[in-house]
């Protein structure tokens, strides 16, 4: 049972590592206030369950795989196109069915953390 305990620390410790050395400090502050304020409408969805069902349940990435039609990831998180002046300009001022985030919410140096984890593989 104690070698257990001490498996799972040293996994979850290894875990903790890796995840870390992928992201920046400033792109893993990012990914917190995305995963706060963005994810809920630009998660990953997997196509839903029961053919679908639920599939739509996420604003963000079904508006996008609508608008391109597969030729650019739907989830967000996986572009490698996005400017830092495109997302700042969409964050401030909305775009279609995406709400305008005050800066009370998202501060700019939340904002630049964000767009510093989204631009993180180009
Ligand atoms: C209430 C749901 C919602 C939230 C919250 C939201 N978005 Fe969006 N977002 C959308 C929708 C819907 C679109 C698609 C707009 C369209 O039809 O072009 C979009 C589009 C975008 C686009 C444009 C992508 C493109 O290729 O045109 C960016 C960039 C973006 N969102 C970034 C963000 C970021 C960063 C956050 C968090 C601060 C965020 N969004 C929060 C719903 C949301």
């Amino acid at each position: 049972m104690r070698k257990l305990t001490i498996l799972c620390f040293l996994l979850v410790s290894l875990l903790g590592t890796a995840q870390a050395q992928e992201l920046s400090p400033t792109e893993a502050s990012g990914k917190v206030v995305f995963d706060k304020w963005c994810e809920p409408c630009h998660g990953r969805i997997a196509g839903g369950v029961f053919g679908g069902f639920g599939a739509h349940a996420l604003p963000g990435t079904s508006a996008l795989g609508v608008k391109y039609k597969g030729d650019l990831p739907a989830v967000l998180e996986d572009r490698v196109d996005l400017q830092p002046i495109y997302i700042r300009t969409i964050v401030r001022n909305g775009l279609y069915g995406m709400p305008i985030t005050r800066k009370t919410e998202v501060s700019d140096a939340d904002l630049d953390n964000i767009i510093a984890y989204l631009t993180r593989n180009q």
